[in-house]
C-alpha cells in the first residue's frame, strides 16, 4: 500500500535523473523493487528491476533514459512478490501505457478475468496491472488520454495514486487519487507529482495538494485539477511549504512514532481490503486444525494473546498465544501434522519466530503467515499468509502494525464463527459493521484525546514506575501499552490481567504509584471497578482509559482518556491502544528520549 510514486514534465534536460533522485528521497515508502519510464520522440522508454533502488541503478543506470517527461515508481509489494515482473511502470498489451500505482484495487481479480477473456495478456502478478489495460481499452474507444483515465477509475475499486502516460500524447501526465496520497509541485521549468512533498522538495517548495476523488492532468502549461465525481474544474493556488527536507519526511511530524500513530485510521482501512480468497484459505486451515499456536514475539506476541481470546469468543476456537522464544521448549515435541502454528511477525524475519515456524515444518504442522513483508523469510516458507498492508514502519516501536495485525485476526476470527455458525448472523453483521467504523473511531480518539495525553505525560513524567492493568481481551493491550513506555521512555513497567494484583504486584503500590486501567464496558467491567478500588484504596494515581459516559470509573479515576461508545468487546484493543501509544511517546519526549530509536534495539531481530 505504501509505494512511492513520482513524475515530472521538465521544460529541459534530462526526465530520468531527477526521477531517480526523488525516488531515492520516497525510498521510506517502499524499496522492494523500482522502475521509470520516459517518453521521448513518442515512444516509451521503461526500466525497472527487483531490488532497493542503488542495486537496480548498479544494473541499470536509471539516469540513462531519453526524453523531459516520465514516471517512477519504488515499490512496497502488496499483490506479487518483488520480482522484476511485478515492478511498476506496467503496461498494456502494446507498450503504448504505462502506469504506476500506489494502492489497492480490490475488484482487480474479477477485472482481470473480463480483460483477460477479451485477450489481453497480462505479464505480472499486480493488481497495477488491469489499470493499463483498462486504459488501452478506453483509448480504443476513442476517448483521449484523459477522458480514458476518468472512465478506467470509475471502474476501479479500491485505493489509489495512479499516473499514467501515453506514446500517443506524449506531452502529458495524468494522474488520479482516491485515499493515497497525491501532490503536485510546481517550478518555473518543470511541472512535478509525488507521492509524498519530499520528494521533490529540493527541486521546489511550491506544492498544490490533490483531494480524495481528483484527477490531475500535468503539461507544459502547468496542472489542471478536476473532480472524478461530475468533471469539474477545481481552482486550487500552489502553497509554501516551509518544512525542512527531514520534516517533510516524516510529513511535518517531530517523529516518524508519531506519523505512524497518526497513520493508523490510513492503515486500518486498508486491512480492511485484504484480498478474501488469502483470508478464506487461511480460515480453512484454522477449522482442520487439531490445535492452533500463536507464536510471535514482543507486540506481535500481544496482538496473538488478544486474537486467542477473538478466536474463543467467535469462532469458539482455543489456541495457544506462545512467545517464539519458548516455543520449541514449552511444544516443540507436542506438535505434530494435525498442528496448525500461525507465526505473526511484522518483519518475517524475526529469528526466535522463524526458529518456532522451523521446528513446527519439521514435525510436519502446517505453517501459516501474518505479516508485513511480502518477500520476507516468514512467506517462502508459510503454506499460506496474510500480508497486514501496513507499509514500512520506520519508528523501532510497532504502533500501526500492531493495530493492523489485530485487524487482521479479528477478520479471520469472523470468517471462522461465519464458517462454523458458531455465531448469529445478526452479531456478526453488527461486528462487520464495527469493523468498518474502526478507522473512524481511532482518528477520532486521536483528534479529541492527543492533547489531553500530552498534558497527562507532563503530570507523570517523573514517575519511576506505572503499572497497565486490564481484564479479558483488554489485558493484551495493557501488555502492549507496557511495552511501548518502558521500551521508548525508560520508564519500569509492569502489567499484568488485573485479577493478578491481589496475587503479588499490589504490595508495591504506594501512595501517588501511577496504575494505568484499561477498561472497556465489557463483561469484564463489574470486576475491574473492584480492582480500581483496591488500587485506590491503597493510594494508587489511577488513570484510566475507558468508555465515553462511563461516569463511574471517571468518577473513581485520577485521570481518564475516552473511548467512543459502543465498541465489541473483541474489537476494543484496536482503539483502547491508541492512547497507551501516544501516552509512551509523549513520555519519552518528556524524558528527552528518543522514540524512534531506542537505544539497544534493533527494528527487525534476527538473531536469538
Ligand atoms: C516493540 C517491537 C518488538 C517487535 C518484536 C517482533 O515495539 O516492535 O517487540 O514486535 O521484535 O517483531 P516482528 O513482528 O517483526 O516479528
Amino acid at each position: 500500500m505504501m509505494c512511492g510514486i513520482f513524475g515530472c514534465i521538465l521544460k529541459n534536460g534530462d526526465a530520468a535523473p531527477i526521477i531517480h533522485a526523488a525516488l531515492k528521497r520516497l525510498e521510506y515508502r517502499g524499496y522492494d523493487s523500482v522502475g521509470e519510464v520516459t517518453i521521448h520522440e513518442g515512444k516509451l522508454f521503461i526500466k525497472k528491476d527487483q531490488g532497493k533502488i542503488d542495486e537496480v541503478h548498479a544494473i541499470h543506470n536509471l539516469d540513462d533514459l531519453p526524453g523531459r517527461i516520465g514516471i517512477g515508481h519504488t515499490r512496497w509489494a502488496t499483490h506479487g512478490a518483488p520480482y522484476e515482473v511485478n515492478a511498476h511502470p506496467h503496461t498494456d498489451c502494446n507498450g503504448q501505457i504505462a502506469v504506476v500505482h500506489n494502492g489497492i484495487i480490490e475488484n482487480f481479480s474479477e477485472l482481470k478475468k473480463e480483460l483477460e477473456e477479451r485477450g489481453h495478456v497480462f505479464r505480472s502478478k499486480t493488481d497495477t496491472e488491469v489499470i493499463s489495460h483498462i486504459i488501452e481499452e478506453e483509448l480504443k474507444e476513442g476517448r483521449a488520454l484523459a477522458e480514458a483515465v476518468y472512465s478506467a477509475v470509475e471502474q476501479l475499486e479500491g485505493s489509489y495514486a495512479i499516473a499514467v502516460v501515453s506514446a500517443k500524447e506524449p506531452n502529458k501526465i495524468v494522474c488520479a487519487r482516491k485515499e493515497s496520497p497525491l501532490v503536485v509541485g510546481v517550478a518555473e521549468n518543470a511541472v512535478y507529482f509525488a507521492s509524498d512533498i519530499p520528494a521533490f522538495l529540493p527541486l521546489t517548495n511550491t506544492a498544490v495538494i490533490v483531494e480524495d476523488g481528483e484527477l490531475v492532468v500535468l503539461d507544459d502549461k502547468g496542472y489542471e485539477i478536476r473532480k472524478l465525481a461530475d468533471g469539474s474544474l477545481v481552482s486550487r493556488k500552489p502553497e509554501v511549504i516551509d518544512w525542512s527536507p527531514e520534516m517533510a519526511e516524516k510529513k511535518g511530524y517531530p517523529h516518524f512514532m508519531l506519523k505512524e500513530i497518526h497513520e493508523q485510521p490510513l492503515c486500518l482501512r486498508n486491512t480492511l481490503r485484504l484480498q478474501e480468497q488469502y483470508l478464506d484459505l487461511m480460515t480453512t486451515f484454522l477449522d482442520r486444525a487439531g490445535e492452533v499456536f500463536l507464536v510471535a514475539c514482543g507486540t506481535s506476541y500481544h496482538a496473538c494473546l488478544a486474537a486467542s481470546y477473538m478466536f474463543s469468543k467467535l469462532s469458539m476456537l482455543a489456541t495457544h498465544p506462545i512467545i517464539a522464544s519458548e516455543f520449541v521448549e514449552q511444544h516443540g515435541r507436542a506438535i505434530n501434522i494435525d498442528s496448525v502454528l500461525l507465526a505473526v511477525s511484522q518483519s518475517g524475519e524475526t529469528a526466535d519466530t522463524l526458529e518456532a515456524v522451523e521446528c513446527a515444518r519439521q514435525r510436519a504442522a502446517t505453517v501459516l503467515g501474518l505479516t508485513n513483508i511480502i518477500g520476507s523469510t516468514l512467506t517462502r516458507v508459510a503454506r499460506a499468509y496474510v500480508c497486514q498492508q501496513s507499509g514500512p514502519e520506520i519508528g523501532v516501536a510497532a504502533t500501526k502494525t500492531f493495530t493492523s495485525q489485530l485487524s487482521v485476526l479479528s477478520q479471520l476470527a469472523l470468517r471462522l464463527a461465519k464458517k462454523r455458525g458458531k455465531v448469529s448472523h445478526v452479531e456478526i453483521e453488527q461486528l462487520e459493521e464495527k469493523l468498518e467504523q474502526i478507522p473512524d473511531i481511532v482518528e477520532k480518539v486521536i483528534e479529541t484525546q492527543e492533547e489531553k495525553i500530552k498534558q497527562l505525560a507532563k503530570k507523570y513524567r517523573d514517575k519511576q514506575c506505572f503499572f497497565f492493568l486490564g481484564r479479558g481481551v483488554s489485558s493484551a493491550s495493557a501488555l502492549e501499552g507496557r511495552l511501548k513506555l518502558l521500551e521508548i521512555a525508560y520508564a519500569p513497567a509492569l502489567a499484568f490481567p488485573a485479577g493478578e494484583s491481589k496475587h503479588g504486584p499490589i504490595s508495591l503500590i504506594e501512595p501517588g504509584f501511577p496504575v494505568i486501567f484499561v477498561c472497556p464496558k465489557d463483561d469484564t467491567r463489574k470486576t475491574i471497578v473492584g480492582n480500581i478500588m483496591e488500587m485506590k484504596a491503597r493510594g494508587a494515581s489511577i488513570i484510566a482509559v475507558v468508555e465515553e459516559g462511563d461516569e463511574e470509573v471517571k468518577g473513581l479515576a485520577d485521570d481518564y482518556i475516552e473511548i467512543p461508545r459502543g465498541m465489541p468487546e473483541v474489537l476494543s484493543p484496536i482503539p483502547y491502544v491508541i492512547p497507551q501509544q501516544l501516552f509512551a511517546y509523549y513520555m519519552a519526549v518528556e524524558r528527552n528520549c528518543d522514540p524512534d530509536q531506542p537505544r539497544n534495539l534493533a527494528k527487525s531481530v534476527t538473531v536469538k
